[in-house]
């Protein structure tokens, strides 16, 4: 391990989600736990699906995030399955606004109507009386951006939701949601080799909102695999360093670079889900930190 200086950047280890959610910051992302391929219909190995969300519970994680799209519904049920009852500590935050009828057709549909149907089927299959973090999926083109906003708005008003969270928007439309309701998360893609969304991140920083990047790994969404954990390059030196690998030194990178990022890297693999996670205990010093200000 590198040597500890009084310059160590901090890295707060836990998120007040909504400013009362209190989560710890590595967490686990489950669309993976689906068919295969094109995340659709239930998870092949049910039991090996359960006994892995067991493990990331057991191992700290109190974050995990799913959707409706993904299986779609199965993925809900299969956490359920495997965690319900719920421990307290534990936030489950789901995702409405994308109808999926087959694996490779896969739209938006943001109104109202959907939204409320889609949350109400959420609260059934993971068996709350309340999601705790409720996410709209995507913008839907075809329906004014404030009418999804509003209706997510009405379900925490009737109690259906605590906090309510966005995915894949600009920010612009972050921006128009916040004159509507207060919003918690954003979910977009963002990693140490994709920095795209960097002024999202920004602006969520200053204003106490979490970024929940996905494709932390650089994964792509429907094809198996992460680039970031066959890397070379200065993530291979620095990884050869502290004797981790590669996928680590990019999620520590991440904890290190602000702290209202929320990580939720997906595996179906214990051994991965127990290197994932030992990544929230790497220390990288200010040196390092700046040799990765571009990846190789
Ligand atoms: N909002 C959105 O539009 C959106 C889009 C995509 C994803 N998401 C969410 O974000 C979560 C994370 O997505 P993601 O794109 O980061 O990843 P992901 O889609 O969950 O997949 C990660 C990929 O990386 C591999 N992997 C993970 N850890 C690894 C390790 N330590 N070593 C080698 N390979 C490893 C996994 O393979 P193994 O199974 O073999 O480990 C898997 O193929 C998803 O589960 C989902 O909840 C949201």
């Amino acid at each position: 391990m590198s040597n500890m200086t009084s310059q160590q950047p901090s890295v707060p280890p836990t998120f007040e989600l909504g400013g009362d959610v209190i989560i710890n910051r590595l967490g686990y992302g489950a669309m993976r736990l689906t068919g295969q391929p094109g995340n659709f219909g239930p998870y092949a190995d049910w039991e090996g699906g359960q006994n892995l969300l067991r493990r990331a519970v057991e191992l700290g994680v109190n974050f995990i995030d799913t959707a409706e799209a993904y299986g779609p519904g199965f993925n809900e049920e299969l956490i359920a399955s495997a965690l319900h009852p719920y421990p307290s500590h534990l936030a489950i935050a789901t995702k409405g606004g994308i109808d999926k009828p087959a694996p490779d057709n896969i739209r938006a549909n943001g109104s109202p109507e959907n939204l409320r149907r889609g949350c109400e089927a959420s609260l059934q299959r993971l068996k709350v009386d309340r999601i705790d973090l409720y996410q709209l999926h995507r913008p839907d083109p075809n329906v004014p951006f404030a009418e999804s906003v509003g209706a997510l708005a009405e379900l925490q008003r009737e109690g259906k939701i605590r906090h309510i969270g966005l995915s894949n928007v600009t920010l612009n439309q972050l921006e128009e949601a916040r004159k509507i309701v207060a919003i918690a998360s954003v979910q977009n893609r963002f990693s140490i080799r994709d920095r795209t969304h960097v002024d999202i991140l920004n602006y969520c920083t200053q204003n106490a909102i979490a970024f929940i990047p996905y494709g932390s790994l650089d994964a792509h969404p429907l094809k198996r695999g992460a680039p970031l954990a066959d890397a070379g390059g200065n993530l291979r030196e620095i990884g050869d360093r502290h004797n981790v690998k590669t996928n680590q030194i990019a999620l520590a990178w991440l904890l290190h670079y602000a702290p209202n990022i929320i990580l939720i890297p997906g595996t179906t693999t214990i051994s991965h889900l127990e290197e994932n996670i030992a990544a929230a205990s790497i220390q990288l010093t200010p040196d390092e930190i700046a040799s990765l200000e571009v990846v190789s």
